[in-house]
């Protein structure tokens, strides 16, 4: 059985009463989770909407909690870490991990950022030895597929794209899944949103096309 850890992150909802409102990010995100169910009922879905519900921002007490050993960490540090150790189980036990999210000035919105702060720890997620050179992090989890479906107002930020080198979402996010422990990243952008034109219709009805297609094939391997 697989786990499907599911994570929205637009600021917008996807249940407005004017239909033009709702996050086009997490429509695309609900058409690969509800194709996941329709392929495989019993894969488990945990689901959270960072965007409405923000995970509170790291702090210096938070940090100088995660550098106390364990075993030293008073009942406050302990409290401090129970969202990240809550959010890390999550990641833990997802062999797939879902992040649906808009672009905001050309990175990803504040509320996952502030999600990736509470889930990449030390001794966590990740390991640090300087034996190991200049690269002393390591993941410790292995084996995820990390699947990132975006939208954007503007376009052309793919791999040889006029806004290519404007684009600080996809690579970030792909970056940060090695701390996760994903070894296979995919990547489904819905552009145009701002041009409201053909293009954007287009755009949107391939990225459902897209999210369908890679659902079915990642819950039936
Ligand atoms: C605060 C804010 C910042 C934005 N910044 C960018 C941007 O830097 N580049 C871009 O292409 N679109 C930008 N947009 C447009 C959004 O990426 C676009 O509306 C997208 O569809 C939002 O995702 P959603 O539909 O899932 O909510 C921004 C929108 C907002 C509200």
């Amino acid at each position: 059985m697989k786990k499907l850890l599911h994570i929205d992150a637009s600021a917008r909802r996807s249940d407005n009463l004017t239909a033009e409102y709702n996050s086009i990010s997490k429509s695309i995100a609900a058409t690969f989770t509800d194709k996941w169910r329709t392929t495989n009922s019993e894969d488990i879905i945990i689901y959270r909407d960072v965007g409405v519900n923000p995970p509170d921002f790291i702090s210096q007490d938070w940090i100088a909690a995660v550098f106390t050993p364990d075993d030293a960490r008073t009942d406050a540090q302990k409290a401090l870490l129970s969202l990240s150790d809550t959010l890390i189980e999550e990641v833990e036990q997802a062999d797939i991990i879902l992040i649906s999210s808009s672009m905001y000035n050309y990175g990803m919105p504040a509320a996952l950022k502030a999600w990736f702060d509470q889930v990449i720890r030390i001794n966590k997620t990740f390991s640090f030895d300087l034996a190991r050179g200049d690269f002393p992090l390591e993941p410790i989890m292995s084996g995820k597929t990390l699947v990132l479906i975006t939208s954007s107002g503007e376009f052309g930020f793919e791999i040889g794209g006029i806004r290519e080198k404007m684009n600080h979402l996809g690579p970030h996010i792909q970056t940060l899944s090695h701390y996760l422990g994903a070894e296979t990243f995919h990547e489904i952008n819905a552009e145009y949103q701002e041009f409201n034109d053909n293009r954007h219709t287009s755009s949107v009805k391939s990225g459902h096309k897209a999210a369908e297609d890679l659902a079915y094939k990642l819950a039936s391997s």
